[in-house]
C-alpha cells in the first residue's frame, strides 16, 4: 500500500489549479515531505506547564493551536499509559484549527454534527472549560463506538447522539451558538499520509461528496441561532468540495455572510474564482501541505445574520428505578468523594450524568447522552471507565497508582490483570495522579472491571 501513487487525474487537475511554480512545491510536500504528527492537550487535566514536566518526547507548539504540539516521529504516544488517562488526544496538526476557527467559549451551546472518531469534539470540549452545553452527533453507527471512547477518555460532559443532520435541525431548530460541519470529503488532503485514500479516490469523489456536503451544510444551518457560527470544514483540497459549496450556500442563504478563518498567517485565502468569484471567499481559509507544517484542509466561518432562535423544551429524564439508584448511591458513597450529580438520567440500569440544557431528545438515539456513570445490575453497581476519566484522584476513596513508569500501568490500561498488594473490592487506578480506570481486586490480584454501554 506504502508504495500506491497519487492518482494521475488528481495531479493533473492540481497542476491546472496551482500554476506550474505553485504545483512543484505542492507535489515536493506530498512526495517527499513527511505528514508532521501532532497531540493536542486536555486542559481539564493538566496545564501546558505541568504537561512539560512530565512529557516522554520533545514537543514543538503547533502555531496556531495553543495547546496542540508537534512530536517526533519516533515517538509512540498512543500506548502509553498518560493516552489512556486521557492527557492529550493525537490529532493530525492542521486539524486543529478547526476547532480554534469554530472557538467557542464557556457556557456556549455548542453541537459536532460530523464527531467521530472525536478529534473536534474533544477540541470543542476543551475550549469550553466544563461549562455549556456540547453534543457530538454521528450518524453512522459503525463509528460510534470509536467516539465514545475517545469522548470517555476526555471526561468532558457532554452528549453523543445518532441522528441524520436533517433530524436534529427538525428537531432542534436554530438553537445552537455554535455549530461544526466537519463535512465527510474525498479526503484529498490525508493522500500523502493515508496511501488507503490514494488508492480508494476517483474522479467522480468530489462531486459525488459535494452532493452529501451541500445537503449537510443547509441541515446544519438550520441549527444555528440568530448571530450564531456555523463552521464547515474539509480535509480536501478539491474546489467543487471547498469553495463551490460555500459559495452555492451564500447564494441560497442570504442571511448568511463570511467572517475571517485565517487565524493564523500561515492559512492561505480561499479562492474566489473557485467559487464562482464571489470575493467573501478569500476570508475562508485553505490549509496546504507546502505552506505549513500539516495537512491539506478547507475551513470556512460562517455567521448567521438573522432568523428566529429554536426553542425546543429540555429534556427531562423519567426518575429512575429506586432499587437501582440504591446500588448506585451505595457505589458513590464509598468511592466518590462528590455529591452525587442532580440530572441523572437511568435506562435499564445504566446512569447517565446529563449536561446542562439539553434538548429534547424524543426521536434521536443518544447513545451516551452524559457521561456514563455505570450500571447498577442484579443488585451490584459496576462503575464505568468514563466516570473514572472524569473524576479527580482527589475524589476518590480506595485508589492503588501505578506509575507510568512501570509496565504494569499499561498492561492494566489494556485489560490485563496486574498483580498488587491491598484490600478487596472496588478501587480507583490513577497512574501519575490521573484517574485511568476502576479496577476490582481480590486475592492480590487488580482487574479492569468496567460497566459497557
Ligand atoms: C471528517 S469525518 C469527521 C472527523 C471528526 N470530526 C474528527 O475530528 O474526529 C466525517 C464524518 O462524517 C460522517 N458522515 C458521513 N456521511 C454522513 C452523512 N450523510 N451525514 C452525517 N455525517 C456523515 C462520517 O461518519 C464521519 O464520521
Amino acid at each position: 500500500m506504502l508504495g500506491v501513487e497519487f492518482p494521475g487525474a488528481f495531479l493533473k487537475r492540481m497542476a491546472g489549479l496551482l500554476g506550474p511554480a505553485e504545483f512543484d512545491a505542492f507535489l515536493k510536500s506530498l512526495t517527499e515531505g513527511e505528514a508532521a504528527r501532532g497531540l493536542r492537550l486536555n486542559l481539564a487535566k493538566l496545564s501546558p506547564h505541568e504537561w512539560a514536566e512530565r512529557s516522554p518526547w520533545p514537543l514543538e507548539p503547533v502555531p496556531w493551536c495553543p495547546f496542540g504540539y508537534y512530536y517526533p516521529h519516533e515517538a509512540r504516544p498512543g500506548p502509553h499509559p498518560y493516552f489512556f488517562a486521557g492527557l492529550y488526544y493525537i490529532q493530525e496538526p492542521s486539524a486543529m484549527a478547526v476547532g480554534e476557527v469554530l472557538a467557542p467559549a464557556p457556557g456556549e451551546r455548542v453541537i459536532d454534527l460530523a464527531a467521530a472518531p472525536g478529534g473536534k469534539t474533544t477540541h470543542l470540549a476543551t475550549r469550553m472549560e466544563g461549562q455549556g452545553l456540547l453534543v457530538a452527533n454521528e450518524v453512522d453507527s459503525k463509528r460510534i463506538r470509536g467516539l465514545l471512547d475517545n469522548v470517555e477518555r476526555w471526561g468532558a460532559r457532554l452528549a453523543v447522539v445518532s441522528a441524520p443532520v436533517a433530524r436534529l435541525a427538525s428537531a432542534w431548530g436554530a438553537f445552537f451558538d455554535r455549530v461544526l460541519l466537519d463535512a465527510p470529503c474525498s479526503g484529498e488532503g490525508m493522500m500523502r499520509r493515508d496511501p488507503q485514500v490514494r488508492a480508494h479516490w476517483g474522479p467522480g469523489a468530489p462531486g459525488r461528496m459535494r452532493r452529501v456536503q451541500e445537503r449537510l451544510l443547509e441541515a446544519a444551518a438550520r441549527l444555528v441561532r440568530p448571530g450564531g457560527v456555523l463552521v464547515y470544514a474539509t480535509c480536501t483540497f478539491a474546489p467543487e468540495e471547498n469553495e463551490g459549496v460555500i459559495a452555492g450556500f451564500l447564494r441560497r442563504n442570504q442571511e448568511f455572510d463570511v467572517q475571517e478563518a485565517r487565524i493564523h498567517p500561515s492559512f492561505a485565502p480561499g479562492v474566489p474564482e473557485w467559487g464562482g468569484g464571489d470575493r467573501r471567499l478569500a476570508r475562508t481559509a485553505r490549509l496546504w501541505p507546502h505552506r505549513l507544517r500539516g495537512e491539506g484542509h478547507y475551513i470556512a466561518r460562517l455567521v448567521r445574520l438573522e432568523g428566529s432562535p429554536g426553542t425546543p423544551s429540555h429534556h427531562v429524564p423519567p426518575p429512575p428505578k429506586k432499587a437501582a439508584l440504591r446500588e448506585l448511591e451505595r457505589f458513590w458513597s464509598d468511592h466518590v468523594g462528590r455529591p452525587l450529580p442532580e440530572i441523572l438520567w437511568e435506562r435499564d440500569g445504566h446512569f447517565y450524568q446529563l449536561p446542562d440544557g439539553l434538548p429534547e431528545l424524543k426521536g434521536i438515539r443518544a447513545p451516551a447522552p452524559g457521561i456514563y456513570l455505570g450500571a447498577a445490575k442484579k443488585g451490584r453497581f459496576v462503575p464505568a471507565r468514563a466516570l473514572a476519566l472524569a473524576l479527580e484522584a482527589a475524589d476518590a476513596g480506595p485508589r492503588i497508582e501505578l506509575s507510568p513508569d512501570d509496565p504494569l500501568s499499561l498492561k492494566f490500561a489494556l485489560g490485563e490483570p496486574v498483580k498488587v498488594r491491598g484490600e478487596t473490592g472496588w478501587h480507583l487506578v490513577t497512574t501519575d495522579g490521573f484517574p485511568f480506570g476502576w479496577g476490582y481486586l481480590k486475592g492480590g490480584v487488580l482487574r479492569a472491571k468496567h460497566a459497557r454501554l
